[in-house]
């Protein structure tokens, strides 16, 4: 009945456009054929009321469909389905329109005009935005919807992200019955023309979910499915298509001939060969010195001769976070074109205890002629990330930026909330703090000081010592400082970022699981750096 009256109200009058008539005849074709979408939902943003008597005010988006629903949405906002929605939380209406969605999730994105929050160091408008699509979506496919249409929400990226995001699941290994359902989803109808800038917005927000989910994707895997060989070779599958991308795998022999006897030392107590990925991304003019981005990729940290205990070993599958998100981030500047050159090392291995393994005490020489004493095996990011950053120095970069899951400290220090981030250059800061308050996967900055530079090199047998003298004190800023050793140009950044690996319901965006952060934060940052 609502549907035919809604036909109705759309019926073409003669002072409506051809194109406007048109539309209206093909809606009332469809609703009498049997094509008629069953599955269809929309999301539609409010925002919320000025007063607390006010009206839930209606977006462009909001405002085209209650026209075309004859008011009916003002009427239902109203009245119960009004009630009690809280900012970011959502209604699934039926029955408002039957002619192309079966369903609408009217989602509450909060007051109007929210911008820069100053005491969050985040763009909530972004966030309001990204939270509300994704409980949204998510609704209306426990609703059973197959496909469904999201309007901007008056940020076409920021909603794009978030719908990519939102439905992602990792089901490789699980029977079809058992997946979660997939959802096609798509910019509504109403707002897509043709070369519009929201278009365009929407396609960039697409391509940057797809860096991160690729990222989650690969963290996700298990260990015996994602060892150095599978990562490299699938990285190099889906990066070596992309336009001027070229990937390199290296070999143990090659990591020898290079002498990385740090990272050799980690990768010789597993079975499996490591290995070194090289990607060459050439966005910008070719005597342009290149942004470097290492990776760690330990496939799985065991803890190696001190082994780590049993419970919860297994998320140290996703210990190669930091080369996932490289791999990500990579993949996304490639697809977006961005006009910059960017090298990515990610030096890929296993960490476990074995007849070959390093043993606590033992003696290793970086590729820079430095001896590390290896006091504790578990702290064997650093290890690898160190022939990373000396070969990353051959290449007289613009800049270095590692990414690492590598302290247990830092997830004591700030969870899962921030990445900690160490660097000595304040415009390199300022940049990946930027960037961070964009996406809304933020940076906060640590101290690179003597005082931790200090406790790593006065080891007893070396020049320096893989974990820090004072036990139990301020375990990333040491590891930070024992990074510090291996790099010579100010221009570096480190990101530890173990604490935000495994996305518990700390980003309501993101599922649970791990989580690919801060793919979209590098791919940020990239950006920028172009524009400067
Ligand atoms: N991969 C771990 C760090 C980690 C812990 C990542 C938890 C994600 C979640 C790293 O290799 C490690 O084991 N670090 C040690 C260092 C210590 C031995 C100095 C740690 O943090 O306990
Ligand atoms: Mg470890
Ligand atoms: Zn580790």
């Amino acid at each position: 009945m609502s549907a035919l009256l809604c036909t109705i109200v759309r019926q073409p009058s003669r002072s409506k456009s051809l194109h406007q008539s048109s539309k209206a005849i093909n809606r009332f074709v469809k609703l009498f054929s049997s094509s008629v979408p069953r599955h269809k939902g929309l999301v539609l943003g409010v925002y919320e009321p000025n007063s607390e008597e006010g009206e839930f005010l209606l977006t462009p988006a909001a405002q085209k469909f209650n026209e075309h629903v004859s008011g009916k949405l003002k009427r239902v906002l109203k009245g119960t389905a009004g009630k009690k929605l809280k900012c970011g939380s959502s209604r699934v209406l039926f029955g408002l329109e039957e002619t192309d969605f079966t369903s609408v999730a009217v989602v509450n994105l909060g007051k109007q005009d929210v911008d820069f929050d100053e005491d969050e160091q985040v763009y909530q408008g972004k966030e309001n935005v990204r939270t509300a699509v994704a409980g949204a979506l998510r609704l209306l496919r426990d609703a059973g919807e197959t496909e469904v249409e999201v309007e901007t929400c008056g940020d076409a990226q920021a909603a794009a992200e978030a719908s990519f995001l939102s439905l992602h699941s990792f089901d490789e290994f699980r029977a079809e019955k058992d997946r979660t359902p997939s959802v096609k989803v798509t910019l509504f109808s109403e707002e897509i023309e043709q070369g519009s800038q929201v278009v365009e917005k929407w396609a960039k927000g697409e391509i940057l979910a797809a860096g991160q989910n690729f990222a989650r994707y690969l963290m996700e895997s298990p260990a015996n499915k994602m060892t150095p060989t599978i990562f490299s070779e699938k990285v190099g599958e889906n990066l070596s298509q992309l336009p001027n991308c070229k990937v390199y795998i290296r070999d143990q022999s090659w990591a020898r001939s290079m002498n990385m006897g740090s990272f050799l030392s980690v990768a010789k107590g597993s079975e499996e060969e490591p290995k070194f990925l090289e990607i060459d991304y050439e966005g910008g003019k070719s005597d342009e010195a290149p942004v470097i981005f290492v990776g760690k990729g330990v496939t799985f940290d065991s803890g190696g001769i001190s082994i780590k205990p049993s419970a919860n070993m297994d998320n140290m599958r996703a210990d190669m976070g930091g080369a996932a998100c490289v791999a990500g981030s990579l993949q996304a500047a490639a697809r977006l074109g961005l006009p910059i050159n960017i090298k990515a090392l990610i030096p890929l291995c296993e960490n476990m205890p074995s007849g070959k393994a390093n043993k606590p005490g033992d003696v290793v020489t970086a590729m820079n002629g430095k001896t590390i004493q290896v006091d504790n095996t578990d702290a064997e990011g650093r290890l690898i990330l160190a022939d990373a950053l000396c070969y990353a120095e051959t290449f007289h970069p613009k800049l270095i930026l590692d990414v690492a899951t590598l302290t247990g400290a830092v997830m004591v220090a700030l969870g899962a909330g921030v990445t900690g981030t160490y660097t000595k250059s304040e415009p390199i800061w300022n940049t990946i703090h930027t960037a961070g308050m964009i996406t809304g996967d933020r940076m906060w900055r640590m101290p690179l000081l003597k005082y931790y530079t200090k406790q790593v090199t006065k080891a007893d047998l070396a020049d320096v010592d893989n974990v820090g003298k004072k036990r139990g004190e301020a375990g990333s800023c040491t590891a930070a400082a024992f990074l510090q050793e291996f790099v010579s140009t100010k221009e570096w950044i480190h990101l530890d970022i173990a604490g935000v690996m495994i996305n518990i319901d700390d980003v309501p965006y993101l599922g649970k699981g791990m989580s690919g952060r801060p793919t979209r934060t590098l791919v940020q940052f990239l950006e920028l750096l172009s524009k400067q």
